[in-house]
């Protein structure tokens, strides 16, 4: 067991040694959702490109389940696809030239197998295999073309990460750890050096088998003498251990073209595998008569001209369909280089056009097990049913119809449809134009409802910013009119206050003006008593003086018949007033 891996290590790094693979594993962007009958040339994607060759890959769904990879291997003559290790079963056909396969399988002991490959060969390499491809030389300069399928089922269903297609030996080696590398290859660190610090190299690069291939004259003899094909079929090498679709008669074949297909039973190297390889040559105005897979899925690409495909869908009785595996009754054109994919249970039908044949070579699931089921023709499963119950089937009133339905045709398989891919091609383009223009419709409606919308929400929001706006002025104004009349109610305040200040001013002015008056009138009452007081002073004085004089007067006085009472003798200001008043009156008088 020991032993046994450490074989394999060594012929790996051989293998390292020679060809330090760079092949960017395909398919590892995941597969479109829906599916797709149709996977036209251009949308495949370019994995490699370079001056020795080129690689390009679609991937393909099958209906909802299944998924594959397809990848097409351009090598230049005299060039090498470097080892690579295949993560899945692939099945391929040479489109052209010639080449050699080598590959290891995980039961080394036979050490690297190789086969010779050519134009039309069918081939399968197992899971696990590491595999390199050489092109020969080629003095008209013809590349070697792989058309490869991967079985990449399961993608989707399992846990299982989908790590493409294959993986360069370079890379799974200079993954790991040189220690590790050291130790695991028991060889030196400049050894694992080498290998490491190498640049990583494209996926084809040049190559020549100068010294061992020695193409020659013996090519031509041999195949004159014995009537195969080349030296590279001869059991003396190789054995030859590839299927060819050009070698041997067709499974079918009429004026109307030829059809194969090659299963485990035809070639041991699809054994175990459920992988086949058909191919079909419609000549002009031919078609493929309508038919089924009862358990295999189709994927074919178109290596020759250009055709008309229908697609029908199996009906769901529920009518409820399946968004994940929506299907459509199909019908669509396809040149070289395009893949189909028609999933089992689809009825379907392919046909060529009156100038020119249409060629296309397939893979199919579950070979196996798989018998197609023709509807039209001598072979028509529909033949083998009750024709009352038939009858039935079609809502027919009697059997009459549905014998004639299947009456006519002679031919079986492959029958002639002149004009049939030009009408088809006519009706599904006008049909397409318009789906397009509905579409078109549509998009437009769609663009038209969404404006309205739009244009609705801009009102909306113009008026929900109106009615914001009115809001915030209503706002603003009530704000105002409260500030106002605060201001107001403020300025009432101040004006009562002004006013009680002002009447307060007006009381204290008035009581001091009064207390003023009074004290004015104290000094004035003042200044009168001390007047009177000196005019009394005066009188006596003067009394003194006129003493003579009083008696005098007194007598005039009690003449007159007065009070004989003293003036000073009654209290009273006004009296006193008075009395002086009436006392300067005399006194004038006098
Ligand atoms: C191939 O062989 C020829 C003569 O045998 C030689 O001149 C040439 O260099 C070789 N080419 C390569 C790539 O080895
Ligand atoms: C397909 O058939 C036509 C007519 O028989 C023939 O001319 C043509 O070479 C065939 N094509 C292929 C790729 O076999
Ligand atoms: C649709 O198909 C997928 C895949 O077969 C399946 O898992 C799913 O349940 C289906 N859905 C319905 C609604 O039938
Ligand atoms: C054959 O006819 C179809 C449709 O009429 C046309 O599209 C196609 O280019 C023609 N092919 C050749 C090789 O003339
Ligand atoms: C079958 O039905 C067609 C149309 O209804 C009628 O013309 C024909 O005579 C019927 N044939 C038989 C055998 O009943």
């Amino acid at each position: 067991m020991v032993a046994k891996k450490a074989l394999l290590g060594a012929a790996v790094v051989l293998l390292l040694w020679a060809f330090c693979s760079a092949a960017a594993a395909g398919g590892e962007k995941r597969f479109a959702s829906r599916f797709r009958p149709l996977v036209t040339k251009e949308s495949r994607t370019r994995v490699v490109e370079t001056e020795s060759g080129t690689i390009t890959a679609v991937d393909v769904r099958d209906g909802c389940a299944g998924a594959y990879h397809l990848q097409f291997i351009t090598l230049e003559p005299s060039s090498l696809f470097l080892p690579v290790l295949l993560h899945s079963d692939m099945v391929f056909y040479v489109h052209t030239g010639r080449g050699r396969v080598s590959y290891l399988q995980e039961d080394y002991k036979h050490g690297t197998q190789s086969i010779d490959v050519k134009h039309g060969d069918v081939y399968r390499l197992e899971q696990g295999s590491v595999f390199y491809v050489e092109s020969n030389p080629s003095p008209t300069r013809e590349k070697l073309r792989i058309h490869a399928v991967f079985n990449a089922m399961n993608i989707e269903n399992t846990a299982e990460p989908f790590f493409g297609a294959y993986s360069n030996i370079c890379d799974l080696v200079r993954g790991f750890d040189e220690q590790v590398l050291e130790m695991g290859f028991g060889v030196s660190k400049e050894v694992i050096q080498g290998i490491i610090s190498a640049e990583r190299p494209p996926s084809i690069v040049p190559y020549s088998q100068n010294e061992t291939e020695k193409p020659s004259w013996k090519e031509g003899i041999i195949e004159a003498l014995l009537g195969v094909r080349g030296p590279r079929d001869l059991p003396n090498k190789k054995k030859t251990k590839t299927f060819n679709f050009f070698s041997g008669k067709p499974d079918v074949e009429n004026c109307y073209g030829w059809s194969t297909a090659v299963t485990n039973k035809g070639l041991k190297a699809l054994k175990g595998s459920n992988l086949g390889a058909f191919m079909v040559n419609l000549t002009t105005g031919a078609m493929m008569g309508p038919h089924w897979n009862p358990k295999a899925t189709e994927i074919a690409i178109v290596i020759h001209g250009h055709g008309m495909v229908q697609v029908v869908c199996p009906s769901n009785p529920s009518g409820q369909s399946n968004k994940s595996c929506e299907c459509k009754n199909t019908a669509f054109r396809v040149k070289e280089g395009d893949v189909f994919i028609v999933p089992r249970f689809h009825p379907m039908t392919q046909i060529s056009f009156n100038n020119d044949s249409f060629v296309f070579v397939g893979f199919s699931t579950n070979v196996g097990q798989n018998h197609p089921q023709f509807l039209a023709g001598k072979r028509s499963a529909l033949q083998v049913i009750n024709k009352e119950i038939l009858a039935m089937s079609f809502n027919a009133p009697n059997s009459t119809l549905v014998e004639e339905l299947l009456a006519s045709q002679r031919e079986s398989i492959i029958l002639s449809c002149t004009s049939c891919a030009e009408d088809l091609a006519k009706r599904t383009e006008s049909e397409e134009a318009r789906e397009r223009e509905e579409e078109e419709a549509r998009k437009r409606k769609e663009e038209e409802a969404r404006k309205r919308e739009e244009e609705e929400a801009r009102k909306r929001e113009e008026e929900e910013a109106r009615r914001r706006e009115e809001e915030e002025a209503r706002k603003r104004e009530e704000e105002e009119a409260r500030r106002r009349e605060e201001e107001a109610a403020r300025r009432r305040e101040e004006e009562e206050e002004a006013k009680r200040r002002e009447e307060e001013e007006a009381k204290r002015r008035e009581e001091e003006e009064a207390r003023r008056r009074e004290e004015e009138e104290a000094a004035r009452r003042r200044e009168e008593e001390e007047e009177e007081a000196r005019g009394r002073e005066e009188g006596q004085s003067e009394r003194e003086r006129e003493g003579e004089e009083e008696p005098r007067r007194r007598r005039r006085e009690e003449e007159e018949g007065g009070g004989g009472e003293a003036p000073w003798e009654e209290g009273g200001e006004g009296e006193v007033v008075r009395r002086s008043k009436v006392a300067a009156k005399k006194l004038y008088k006098g």
